[in-house]
């Protein structure tokens, strides 16, 4: 522990939006006396320490763990945790919040999702696994389009298909078991029921055993309105999700998180750090489309932004396999109405980028109610320029959504430089949800498929 009192030194792994939520609200904790961010970026430096350790990076990020006695270590990432960064952590004696590599298969392998989910009765859809090129293209042929294929592994978001026709599908197939285009990642398929709907974020924080559910929230996963265009990592995000109302929450914590969290702990991996449920949601019906082992970004964004407790005692304790404490002291608090995140990308995101552009505008930007959290930032001849896909996560508090929506886009005006993109209609969905005029973006009525687009 740092120096002569008894707070605490935090690492927090990564350099996006996500992180820099982390960072922020960490820093925030009367328990922390430094937060360090590996590798950070331009924005998160403002907020806490970056130090140019890569987040894939586990022997430097253990070797700066120790040297700066780190107490604990946050990952916001996948792969570190499917690369194991948690079980080194641990066996070199330091606290890590974050899933195992054997728990993280929950992200790392839709394979093993699908058997645990099975096994305990969590409601997702049908699927079938496939490492034969002829079987798959029989299944999918037998069972029509629409239908979804998924590369097994880790595919940096483009190992989905939701194929309108079966030929898209077994183009897809071809491109897993022949081409090998996803190499390891796609030598098995996994092959569902397309599933009409919405769909809606359900992160929880757990020691193991016992859950906290955060307020679900909703994405909005591509590049363009209205459900259009290509797949990206998210371009925007508000909660709490209209369409998760507190009974429903509390369903699918009993439901899909509680029993995977007890499945995971049979099956000799215990889960420890946040579970993220992927759902789609059609009116009273909830199935999971998969498991992250982390935080979601941008969810993490107005989720942070929204919380009103402490997140240190929250992310310490389950890393240490203890949250009782928490729990009994009411568990996680909320600030009242809602938060909204845009995301302000790169021109060409996501497919190509271009960077380097500088930033203006930011000094225009600010109040209790705002905070703009850096995604892909750097500092360049003293100015702020872009330097990613995702370049800003502009952030607001309101009343109610409606307000939310408005603080954040106000912000958003503020702000530009050469190309920038972003979408216009974050948290319309809630708004349609709600009655509130906005309206419902094309492909999200029940069984219409147009709004889902193949990927990869
Ligand atoms: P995943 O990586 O499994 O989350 O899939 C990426 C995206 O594909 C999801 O965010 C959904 O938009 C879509 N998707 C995945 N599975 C299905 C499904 N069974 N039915 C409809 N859409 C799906
Ligand atoms: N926002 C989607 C994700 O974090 O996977």
């Amino acid at each position: 522990m740092g120096g002569n009192d008894d707070r605490l030194t935090v690492l927090v792994v990564g350099g996006g939006g996500r992180e820099h939520a982390l960072a922020w609200k960490l820093a925030q904790s009367p328990r922390v006396a430094r937060v360090l961010c590996a590798p950070g970026n331009a924005g998160i430096a403002a907020d806490a320490t970056c130090v140019p350790v890569k987040a894939d990076d586990l022997d430097g990020l253990l070797e700066l763990a120790r040297r700066e006695r780190v107490d604990l270590t946050v990952v916001g990432p996948e792969a570190p945790l499917v690369a194991g960064l948690v079980d080194r952590f641990e066996a070199a004696g330091l606290t890590a919040f974050g899933p195992t590599a054997a728990a993280a298969r929950l992200e790392g392998s839709k394979a093993f999702a699908k058997r645990l989910m099975a096994r305990c009765g969590v409601p997702s859809a049908h699927a079938e696994v496939f490492e034969d090129r002829d079987a798959a293209v029989a299944f999918v042929e037998e069972q029509g389009a629409p239908i979804v294929v998924k590369a097994d592994g880790l595919a940096a978001g483009k190992g989905v298909v939701v194929a309108q026709t079966v030929g898209q599908a077994r183009r897809f197939i071809d491109a897993c078991l022949v081409e090998r285009a996803f190499g390891a990642a796609g030598t098995r398929v996994v092959i569902e029921e397309y599933l009409p709907g919405q769909e809606a974020s359900f992160l929880a924080i757990t020691d193991g055993v016992r859950t906290l559910p955060l307020l679900p929230a909703q994405d909005h996963k591509t590049a363009l309105d209205n459900d259009l265009g290509p797949n990206t990592g998210g371009m925007g995000a508000y909660c709490p999700a209209v369409i998760v109302p507190p009974p429903l929450a509390e369903r699918i914590t009993r439901t899909v998180i509680d029993p995977v969290v007890k499945a995971m702990a049979e099956e000799g991996c215990p889960f420890r750090g946040v579970l993220y449920a992927g759902l789609m949601v059609d009116g009273d019906d909830v199935r999971v489309l998969e498991f992250n082992v982390r935080f979601g970004d941008p969810e993490t964004e107005p989720l942070l932004f929204l919380m009103e407790s402490d997140l240190l005692p929250v992310l310490l304790g389950a890393a240490r396999g203890d949250l009782s404490p928490v729990i009994e002291a009411g568990g996680i608090r909320w600030k009242t109405g809602a938060a909204v995140s845009v995301v302000m990308a790169s021109r060409g995101y996501p497919v190509s980028v271009e960077t380097g552009k500088p930033i203006s505008g930011l000094d225009q930007v600010g109040g209790p109610d705002v905070k703009v959290f850096h995604a892909g930032t750097a500092e360049k001849d003293g100015r702020l320029v872009t330097a990613g896909g995702r370049v800003l996560a502009v952030t607001a508090r309101g009343n109610d959504l409606a307000a939310a929506i408005a603080q954040a886009y106000a912000s958003v005006g503020r702000i530009s430089w050469e190309g920038v993109h972003y979408r216009r209609d974050i948290g319309r969905k809630g708004l349609a949800a709600l009655g509130v005029s906005g309206g419902a973006p094309a492909g999200t009525r029940k069984g219409d498929p147009r709004g889902r687009r193949p990927r990869g």
